[in-house]
Parts: C-alpha cells; structure tokens; sequence
C-alpha cells in the first residue's frame, strides 16, 4: 500500500501524472486543489470561504485543507494514494505525518517534477483557454500561484529530503516520458 506525494510547482504536471499512477498502481488520487474546486462549485459554505483563496492564486488555510485530508483518510482506511498539491506548507507536512503515524502509515516518498517556470506559465495559459477555473484566467494570478510555491510551498521538499524520502525527476517532457521517469522512481521503492 503506497501513499506518495507529487510534489512541484503549479502546472508541472502534478494532475496529469497523479491520474496515470493511480491508474497503472491501483491507487486513489486526491487533489486538494479539486476538492475546494467542487466545493465552490457546489456553493457549500466551505466553498464559499474558499472563493477568495483560489480567484486570487493564496494558499487556502492550514486548518483548512488538513481537515479535508482527515475526512479523505478516515474514509479510505486501508488503502493506498497519490497526494497531489498536498502537503503546500510546513506545517501541512507536520499534521500530515502526525496523522499518518496515528494510523499506523507513512508517506513512501514526494516525487518533485521539475519544469522551468515560463513553461509552467505557457501551459497554464493555454488550458486556461478552456478550463473554467478561476486561478488559470490571468497572467498575473499564475504568476502569483508560482510566487506562493517558492515562497511558501517549496521548503516542503526539505522536510521530505531530511527524512530520506525526497526524489526528483525532470517534468520536462511528453507527458510519456515523464510518466516513465515517475514509474522508475516507484518501482525502486522498498516494498
Ligand atoms: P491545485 O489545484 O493543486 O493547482 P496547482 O498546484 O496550481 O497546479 P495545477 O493544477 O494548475 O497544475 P498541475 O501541477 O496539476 O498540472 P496539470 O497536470 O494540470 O491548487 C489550486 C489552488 O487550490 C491553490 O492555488 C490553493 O489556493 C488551493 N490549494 C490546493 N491545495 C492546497 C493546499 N494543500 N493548501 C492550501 N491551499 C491549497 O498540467 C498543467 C497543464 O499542462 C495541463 O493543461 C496539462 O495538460 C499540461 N501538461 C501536463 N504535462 C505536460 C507535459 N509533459 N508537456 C506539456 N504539457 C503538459
Ligand atoms: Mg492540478
């Protein structure tokens, strides 16, 4: 039973891998991004609260998004996960390894996929055409989106790499390539 986290910036392609693996592993994938997503889309007072966060590319609170992964974890015991755009701060990762330990688990690693930033915006650009999401229709709240990453999310990858479970592969690439990179890096992992 693997629990691993894609781990990089906005648009490198954590999404669009996180399917595949879960696929091609038999795992769930959760998305926090997707969850506050249909939040909003439901108009449930949650989402509402959430509006604000997304439109203008911040981080939603701590609080928050831990409770999401608690309700997410508590009703699927026993199985494994792709955590995509989860843990995004320090103390996401200290709540989240504390929650694991409770139930006996523990992250496997974070896979960080690297992409140069202005490819990161050209891709954003060109799904914004048509994605309908409100953190895709401007330049400047992608480049905000990326700007929260290096200032708040990236530290994060240290947290991993000090406890012997970081790795790093380029997401630079097809969409094939890269998700050949992630699968070598799976299946090298103790099991
Ligand atoms: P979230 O939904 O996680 O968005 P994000 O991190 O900004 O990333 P994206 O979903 O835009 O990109 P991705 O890495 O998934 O790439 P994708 O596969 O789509 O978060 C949204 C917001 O929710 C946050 O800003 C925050 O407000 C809130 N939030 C979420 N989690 C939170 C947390 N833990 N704490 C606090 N707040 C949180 O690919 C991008 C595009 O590129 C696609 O069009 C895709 O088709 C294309 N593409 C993918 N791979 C390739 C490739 N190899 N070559 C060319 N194109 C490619
Ligand atoms: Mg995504």
């Amino acid at each position: 039973m693997l629990n691993i986290i894609l781990f990089g910036a906005p648009g490198c392609g954590k999404g669009t891998q996180a399917k595949r693996l879960a696929e091609h592993y038999g795992l769930n994938h959760i998305s926090t991004g997707e969850v506050i997503r249909s939040e909003i889309a439901r108009k449930t007072e949650l989402g509402r609260s959430m509006e604000g966060y997304i439109s203008r590319g911040e981080l939603a609170p701590d609080d928050i998004v831990v409770g999401m992964i608690r309700d997410y974890m508590e009703s699927h015991r026993g199985e494994g996960s792709i955590f995509d755009g989860f843990p995004r701060t320090t103390a996401q990762a200290e709540a989240f390894d504390i929650m694991l330990d409770r139930m006996g688990l523990a992250v496997d690693t974070m896979i960080y996929m690297d992409v140069p930033e202005q490819e990161l915006v050209d891709r954003i650009l060109l799904r914004g055409k048509d994605s309908g999401r409100a953190d895709d229709a401007s330049e400047e709240v992608i480049r905000n989106r990326i700007d929260v990453y290096r200032s708040q999310t990236e530290v994060v990858a240290e947290y991993y790499s000090q406890r012997g479970k970081y790795a790093g592969v380029n997401g630079h690439g097809t969409m094939d390539e890269v998700f050949e990179r992630l699968c070598n890096v799976i299946d090298a992992l103790p099991r």
